[in-house]
């Protein structure tokens, strides 16, 4: 049976706490263990609140954030199961944080992809602000050079130098215009604009302490996240869970600020607009895309046991947009 995603943090556990201490410690990931794009469960990988090795169930990686940076419950399963979906073993319930590994056990029959978290065009996909895009290397590892320019734009943009959320809305507008110029295959369409915006704002929340909690990230605290996977020394996480009501409006100022319609290059330079494809404002628009879309292009037909285990997954994600986001729910294999 597949273990039910964990319930929100006890009232008297779900506040602001030292979450770099003893009982968490920094190991750095060693040559079997799995790392990947997300600077945030890498950094959690490294400090045990996930799997060392960087292969998880859902259920574990819904505790991991919660626990080590105050994610809300409803946020965590959302971002858990959407990439579950996208890139994890139904099967075994398990998923590589990182590169595809037979670790996460025998795969469902093809078109199945189980390619974890680095899987190009599922959850991972272009203008990432400290990973290339795909088409020019690799799209998981930490990339100094774009680091430098995440440095320039919060010298230049941000509040003393800090990565705050002028500096998040100039830097990402900038990376899609970088790509949009040179990457001839870049895709920009849901579910990615979602994830692209939500990932720029994210560090100006949880990678800053919730002592301080002011949503500027300093330059010393983003390079132990992205650079070292790890948490800066006496780092505390969020002094309350965060959930969409927090996110939501921090996505849309920055997109305020640079609107774009989702669009796919044909060729460098040439990027057709989409604009029958749901636009960033369209949450449960974007939710129904993976559910009807995404999900069945792996999917197309499952039968079974994988068909259970992926109806039962669908709920899951389902009950992660249904109260702050009021979305209907969509079967893609009937009810
Ligand atoms: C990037 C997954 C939570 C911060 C990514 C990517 C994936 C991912 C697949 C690669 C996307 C790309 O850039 O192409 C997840 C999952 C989460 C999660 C499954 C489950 C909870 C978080 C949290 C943070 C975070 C809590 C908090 C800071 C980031 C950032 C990036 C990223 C900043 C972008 C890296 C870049 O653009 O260079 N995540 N993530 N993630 N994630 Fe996460
Ligand atoms: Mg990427």
């Amino acid at each position: 049976p597949i273990p039910k995603p964990p319930a929100p943090l006890p009232a008297n556990d779900n506040g602001l706490k030292l979450v770099n201490d003893p009982a968490h410690p920094f190991i750095a990931a060693g040559p079997n263990d799995i790392r990947g794009p997300c600077p945030a469960l890498n950094t959690l990988a490294s400090h045990g609140y996930l799997p060392r090795n960087g292969v998880a169930r859902p259920d574990q990686l819904v505790t991991g954030v919660m626990e080590g940076l105050n994610l809300g419950n409803d946020f965590a399963k959302f971002l858990v199961y959407q990439a579950f979906l996208m890139n994890g073993n139904p099967l075994t319930n398990l998923m590589s944080i990182g590169m595809k590994t037979p670790e996460t056990g025998p795969d469902p029959p093809k078109p199945a992809l189980v390619g974890g978290l680095s899987q190009h065009g599922t959850f991972e996909g272009d203008t990432s602000m400290t990973r290339v895009d795909a088409f020019f290397g690799d799209q998981a590892v930490f990339n100094e050079t774009m680091f430098q320019e995440f440095i320039a734009f919060s010298t230049k943009y941000g509040f003393n130098g800090t990565y705050d959320l002028n500096a998040v809305a100039e830097l990402r507008h900038q990376r899609l215009l970088d790509s949009m110029a040179n990457n001839p295959e870049l895709v920009f369409t849901s579910p990615r604009i979602l994830s692209a915006y939500s990932e720029a704002v994210f560090p100006t929340i949880f990678f800053v302490d919730g002592r301080l909690n002011n949503r500027q990230l300093t330059i010393d605290a983003a390079r132990h996240f992205f650079d070292f996977q790890m948490m800066p020394a006496d780092f505390h996480r969020q002094p309350a869970p965060v959930n969409f009501t927090i996110v939501d409006p921090l996505v849309s100022e920055i997109f305020n600020k640079h609107p774009f319609t989702p669009g796919v290059n044909k060729g460098k330079g040439n990027f057709v607009l989409m604009p029958e494809t749901p636009a960033l404002s369209n949450f449960c628009g974007i939710y129904e895309d993976i559910v009807l879309r995404v999900v069945p292009g792996q999917y197309p037909k499952p039968t079974g046991a994988l068909k259970q285990a992926l109806n039962t997954n669908l709920d899951f994600f389902f009950e992660a947009v249904s109260e702050e986001h009021n979305c209907t729910q969509v079967f893609p294999y009937g009810k």
